[in-house]
């Protein structure tokens, strides 16, 4: 299989990116995607949230976190006043807003760490996390965020090359390219542990006073 070219991917703009993620043949994932999942909201974003890979859905829609978690996430965005919808979606030409209207929903860039299912939505293996990082790390060069809300031990694993628990890592600023990273669990896991609800609204609160 052709590996991904982390040089090649670094010098790529958005376009040629998806171009490179839609046909990526670097793992065994792609044999059973019905799509890859690039990212939704805008480019030029002050807040990226990080995955974990497509489940079912995603891979039919395209679109990252489109089921029940997404629900959740949404919600969770929705009550700091985000949105993955907000933002001229013509703006890849614009430059990064300095302000955002009043009243006004601000935007957030949504990715996550596989851009393909794995099958049965088992966890990702190290191999296709190292194999699909390049395209991760050249969509937050290229949003350039003030925050990153790593969601869950696979985008922990990614970002931060870390294998401790979520529950030893959340509650201060960890960095990732020079980019602030809170981190925090994954909203599949709080649909089922609704009690670590009230932690991740903290993280919320946290990644907001970064943000400011
Ligand atoms: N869970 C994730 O981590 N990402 C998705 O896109 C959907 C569910």
């Amino acid at each position: 299989r052709p590996p991904v070219s982390p040089d090649g991917v670094e010098r790529m703009d958005w376009p040629e990116l998806e171009a490179t993620v839609a046909s990526c043949r670097a793992c065994g994932l792609c044999d059973g995607r019905t799509q890859t999942v690039f990212g939704v909201g805008s480019h030029h974003a002050n807040w990226m949230v990080v995955g974990e890979a497509p489940g079912e859905n995603e891979d039919r829609q395209g679109e990252p976190f489109v089921g029940q978690a997404g629900k959740l996430l949404d919600n969770m965005l929705a009550a700091i006043n985000l949105s993955r919808k907000a933002g001229n979606p013509a703006d890849d030409l614009s430059e990064k807003p300095a302000t955002t209207a009043k009243g006004a929903k601000e935007s957030v860039y949504i990715a996550n760490v596989l851009k393909c299912r794995p099958p049965g939505n088992r966890n990702p293996q190290p191999e296709e996390i190292a194999q699909c990082e390049p395209y991760l790390r050249r969509q937050v060069a290229l949003v350039r965020p003030k925050i990153i809300l790593a969601m869950g031990r696979f985008a922990v694993q990614s970002l931060l090359q870390s294998s401790e628990p979520i529950g030893r890592l959340r509650g201060r600023v960890h960095h990732y390219e020079g980019v602030p990273v809170v981190v925090t669990y994954h909203p599949a896991y709080l649909l089922r542990a609704l009690p670590e609800k009230a932690k991740a609204w903290d993280d919320l609160c946290l990644a907001l006073e970064v943000a400011q």
